[in-house]
């Protein structure tokens, strides 16, 4: 049964690019769980162009071989998916006659929600958006989606976003970050602004630090070329960790609007002080081959095909944020493949105390306060308390956690981040897509932190695969007298 408020109009959707991974594996699979799960109107369409010579049913194989196979849904229902869906042969840049006017007529109903996935490289954003104004593909409900990385630094974002703004209004422009898709990403705001207990102690006065964790098992697996020229700093931490760091730490928008919680995350983006100092990151690259479980494990220099790279798989930092609410609590975010355990998690650790009435000897046995969030695997909070240990002979404290897993209390399944996010642009909600600002912001902040590797010439230290990363990133925050969550290994 699906809720009525989340009831979708038909659209028709266009992927261009529609024979690459992000298209395989998660856009078409997401679409596929939709209509699955009943919200896809049934006059909706799917046309999936590339410049791959194939057929229908030669593509329906290629999505049958490389999507993930948990769909769940009747054969009868993956069936009558996988018919709307219309293989187009079409190189955007230089499209076959034929083959464009066949597509041509399928975009004939001008009042139907009209969607372009741009599942490219971003150097053919522009020929893409050239593509569809060029031949008058754009109807009054049209809108365009567009994934990371969008640049690689300030100017070329700033160079996109150009391309992109003289075809399209900003309304019209979905820049996805599917880490805002994630569920418990979402429940970070219903968690912060739909209880009275947390945010009046989300600030300074109560909280000491906040760690964010992202890692990662796996490695760069068949990515080489564009992860070596990105790195962990400009694939994970300008967009999916400042993503985090911002629904963390911003204000409370007056209500749920898409610009008013934009300009929110957009603030703290700009409040965040400038890393000027090697001391405030830490870098590395997995190391040595090794073997894990009888596995082999390559080492990053094998992985990219690259021996004198010295792109970093890891990245630590410390952020301040300059505001009221957040003066004086650091931010220590670290994300990087080849790590132990694939696990992201926000802990905010609260002040100790204030007065001690328990006897002297127990008091080392006290612990502050931690809320864990945790993002995936396992969605769920914690939160560490402190109890009497039960039985007779004084008071014992110990460490105590109330927990809350999704999956236990709701009993759903917890859609994939795509799923959520395709259908708010059906229904042209633009919460949790990044505006042009928000882009342009986070690489104002990136920019100088590569800047100063460069300049100094820093290169990654060398971690173990299997580990937590560099031993630089754990002096990182012990010099600033913290200590590293260990995420639970469940
Ligand atoms: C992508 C990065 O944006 O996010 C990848 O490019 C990374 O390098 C991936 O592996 C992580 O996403 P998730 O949803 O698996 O945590």
């Amino acid at each position: 049964m699906i809720h009525p408020n989340s009831e979708i109009q038909e659209f028709d959707i266009t992927i261009i690019g529609s024979t690459g991974n992000l298209s395989i594996t998660k856009i078409l699979p997401a679409l596929l769980k939709r209509y699955v799960d009943g919200q896809i109107p049934e006059n909706s369409r799917v046309f999936c162009l590339a410049r791959q010579k194939l057929n229908d049913s030669e593509f329906i194989n290629l999505l049958k071989k490389n999507t993930p196979k948990n769909t769940g849904g009747s054969s009868s229902l993956i069936k009558k998916f996988l018919s709307k869906i219309k293989y187009y042969c079409i190189d955007i840049t230089n499209p076959n006659k034929e083959n464009l006017l066949s597509f041509q007529k399928c975009l004939n109903d001008d009042n139907k929600i009209r969607l372009f996935y741009f599942a490219t490289a971003p150097e053919l954003f522009g020929s893409s958006a050239n593509f569809i104004k060029s031949n008058n593909f754009v109807n009054k409900k049209t809108r365009i989606i567009v994934e990371k990385p969008i640049g690689n630094n300030l100017p070329s974002a700033i160079k996109i976003n150009t391309i992109l703004n003289k075809y399209f209004k900003e309304a019209q422009i979905y820049r996805i970050d599917h880490y805002l898709g994630k569920e418990t990403v979402q429940n970070l705001m219903a968690m912060r602004f739909a209880n009275q207990i947390f945010e009046t102690h989300w600030n300074n006065n109560s909280i000491s630090n906040i760690q964010i964790t992202v890692s990662e098992e796996i490695g760069i697996e068949g990515r080489e070329t564009y992860y070596d020229t990105y790195g962990a700093i400009k694939d994970m931490v300008q967009n999916h960790i400042l993503q985090l760091v911002c629904l963390v730490a911003m204000e409370p928008p007056s209500k749920l609007d898409a610009d008013l919680v934009r300009n929110e995350k957009l603030k703290i983006l700009q409040s965040m002080q400038n890393i000027e100092r090697l001391e405030d990151f830490s870098i590395g690259q997995y190391g040595s081959e090794i073997k894990i479980n009888g596995a082999k494990i390559n080492s990053y220099l094998k992985d990219s095909k690259n021996h004198l790279s010295t792109t970093e798989s890891f990245a630590a930092f410390k952020i301040n944020i300059n505001n009221w609410r957040w003066k004086g609590v650091p931010f220590f975010v670290r994300t990087g493949k080849k790590l132990r355990k694939r696990v992201s998690e926000i802990v905010v650790t609260f002040k100790p105390v204030k007065h001690f009435i328990f006897d002297q000897s127990i008091e080392k046995q006290i612990k502050p306060n931690q809320l864990i969030i945790r993002l995936q695997p396992n969605e769920g909070l914690k939160l560490l308390l402190m109890s009497k240990e039960p039985g007779p002979g004084g008071i014992r404290i110990a460490p105590s956690f109330l927990n809350l897993s999704f999956s236990d209390t709701f009993k759903k399944r917890i859609p994939d981040a795509y799923e959520r996010l395709l259908m708010d642009v059906v229904r042209g909600n633009q919460t949790l897509f990044i505006s042009k600002d928000e882009v342009e912001a986070a690489w104002n902040w990136i920019d100088p932190i590569v800047k100063l590797i460069k300049e100094n010439n820093f290169k990654p230290e060398i971690y173990k695969p299997g580990s937590w990363g560099p031993k630089s990133s754990n002096e990182l925050i012990e010099k600033n007298g913290f200590k590293w969550y260990e995420p639970v290994l469940d």
